[in-house]
């Protein structure tokens, strides 16, 4: 783009107001002409007679204004349905700047866009101008200076003018708004390579790398009925969308105790530390107890969190658009809530040592288990919080219970350095673990993003998710650290468990696991906008009625098919 500081030239009044983008140029002209090729229609309505003759009545049709590079115009200048097109018509026609009291906002924004500029003066200063422009000689002349922002009339009055800082100074380098970008691009690409450091899981794999490796692993209860339409969901992203996916499944739990004798064969154990990411179902089943006490010694989804390190657990939780009425909340209480809960997953009570089941010299049976966190397993997850909140509100809630515990006290005292040291720009509050529970009924909006340890998120994030109407619609990601390539492994679980009092009816609620493949599409492929493709599918879903059984209040409910079938009739339907 020709960059515009200063411009003298001959100024033609059109003393009309109105006059909108069909007038500047007709839609039937673009069809056969292009850029650079619009200057003859320009005006055309206005500057020839129906025989085809150059009207008079057009001022710029005047030999005294004939060339004129500048326009003084009437209100509303480029107003209607406008087209960069017009703007392209009138630098064809050979001007370079318009004057008008007021002008179209979208063609303003193509005017900068192109390098034409429009000036706005207040309506009498402009009626003056036109004055002059009639009472001047032949061709009446405007300077305009763009660097000191003044017109300088032919008396030689000098008229200042507003112009937005920013688009001025594009104007003066003939930057568009790519060249203005690109004008940053050392910055962009040295934020781009400290984020990719950062999160490196949003920007997910380059095109040379291979298909993602998904697992899924359906488990016990109703894990697999939900898994079932998790997969259809993820076969829709791979054939319509073309996503590289490689989609595995292995038996878990009791299906595969029944089938090879263990919870967790070596082949799904195999396909557990090869995949990139683990599309998880549930765990637990009153059939544990028939099994030897031996072989469910270890729980194995614990077993995954630890030995993969999956330590960071997003649980997000907000109200799904018209199921306000799901939550035992109150409408107003729920409404309008937005947050994730970050829970420390591979360490603390769930983990530490010593623990177990002892029988003391006097026959008293006792247990202990130890709550035990060290410095750096506090840092790294109130790290993950800290930059999580970046993405949202940046607020976070550390939740401890320092009043009571040591574990509590460093905890505290750990997220508070990291957020003065690193994280000033994050607004950082603690609270203890029992007012919590009490804040998140009473007033769940106040939260954004609330980090807290193992156990404690365990129990806050199902009452938190009460907010959400059910336990059915809440999806979860577990990740690991980064490894040297920058990928991390993730675990994507819906939070409701394996519901075996449902298990097997076919009318458990498959959103959970759904909007948890959402989750997988934003961190393990790095690819929002189709996250948000399927979250918005969901929620039309939603809106156009379809319930399963524990979301319908009584009303008539969907099967956990029928409701697949609804989320996928809205991806189908979904354009672009
Ligand atoms: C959860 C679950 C698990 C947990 C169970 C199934 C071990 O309640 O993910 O919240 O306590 O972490
Ligand atoms: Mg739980």
């Amino acid at each position: 783009m020709q960059p515009f500081t200063t411009h003298a030239g001959t100024a033609a009044p059109l003393p009309r107001t109105n006059v909108d983008t069909d007038t500047v140029i007709r839609i039937d002209r673009l069809i056969e002409h292009g850029r650079g090729e619009l200057g003859p229609y320009c005006f055309e309505a206005l500057r020839y007679r129906p025989d085809g003759a150059e009207d008079p009545d057009f001022p710029p049709n005047q030999p005294r204004y004939r060339g004129a590079s500048i326009l003084v115009a009437g209100d509303n200048f480029g107003c209607g349905s406008s087209r960069e097109a017009a703007v392209w018509s009138l630098m064809d026609y050979g001007l370079r700047c318009i004057i008008a009291p007021s002008f179209g906002d979208i063609f303003t924004a193509n005017s900068f866009q192109n390098g034409l500029l429009p000036i706005r003066l207040p309506g009498e200063i402009v009626d003056g101008i036109m004055a002059e422009l009639a009472a001047d000689g032949a061709a009446p002349r405007l300077s305009v200076d763009l660097v000191a922002r003044e017109v300088l009339t032919p008396s030689g009055k000098r008229i200042a003018f507003e112009i937005d800082d920013e688009r001025r100074d594009a104007l003066l380098e003939g930057l568009d708004e790519i060249g203005l970008t690109l004008k940053d691009a050392s910055m962009i690409d040295k934020f781009q390579a400290d984020d990719r450091i950062a999160r490196p899981w949003v920007y997910g794999k380059t095109a040379a790398n291979q298909a993602t490796r998904l697992l899924i692993l359906a488990g016990d209860g109703i894990g697999p009925e939900i898994l079932r339409e998790v997969r259809r969901v993820v076969e829709w992203f791979r054939d319509a969308r073309g996503l590289p996916i490689d989609l595995e499944e292995e038996l878990f739990g009791i299906a595969a105790w029944n089938a090879h004798g263990s919870l967790m064969p070596e082949a799904t154990w195999n396909a557990v530390t090869g995949a990139d990411a683990i599309l998880f179902g549930a765990i637990g089943s009153p059939d544990y107890e028939k099994i030897p006490a031996e072989a469910r010694k270890v729980d194995q989804l614990l077993r995954m969190r630890k030995e993969l390190d999956l330590f960071i657990n997003y649980r997000p939780v907000s109200l799904t658009p018209g199921l306000a009425d799901a939550s035992t909340l109150r409408p107003e209480v729920v409404d309008g809530t937005d947050m994730v809960l970050v829970r420390e997953l591979s360490g603390g009570i769930y983990f530490g040592t010593p623990r177990g089941i002892t029988t003391l010299p006097d026959g008293r049976r006792q247990a202990v288990n130890t709550l035990v966190y060290a410095e750096d397993e506090i840092r790294r997850i109130a790290r993950a919080a800290f930059e999580l909140a970046r993405t949202r509100a940046g607020r976070v809630c550390s939740v401890d219970k320092a009043n009571v515990l040591e574990s509590g006290a460093l905890w505290r005292d750990v997220v508070q350095k990291l957020r003065d040291e690193s994280y000033p720009d994050i607004d950082l509050s603690h609270m203890y673990v029992d007012n919590c529970a009490m804040q998140l009924v009473r007033a769940p909006r106040q939260f954004d993003v609330i980090v807290t340890e193992n156990l404690f998120g365990d129990i806050l994030s199902d009452c938190a998710a009460m907010i959400a109407g059910s336990l059915g619609m809440l999806p979860s990601v577990s990740m690991s650290a980064e490894d040297e390539d920058g990928k991390r492994k993730a675990l994507y679980e819906p939070i409701h468990g394996s519901a075996p009092d449902i298990a097997g009816k076919g009318i458990a609620n498959p959103l959970g696991a759904i909007l948890s493949f959402a989750l997988c599409l934003r961190y393990t492929f790095g690819l929002p906008q189709e996250a948000a493709r399927l979250e918005a599918a969901v929620q039309r879903a939603i809106a156009a009625g379809a319930r399963t059984a524990d979301i319908a209040g009584g009303a008539k409910s969907l099967s956990t098919v029928q409701m697949g079938d609804a989320v996928l009739g809205e991806l189908m339907r979904a354009k672009g």
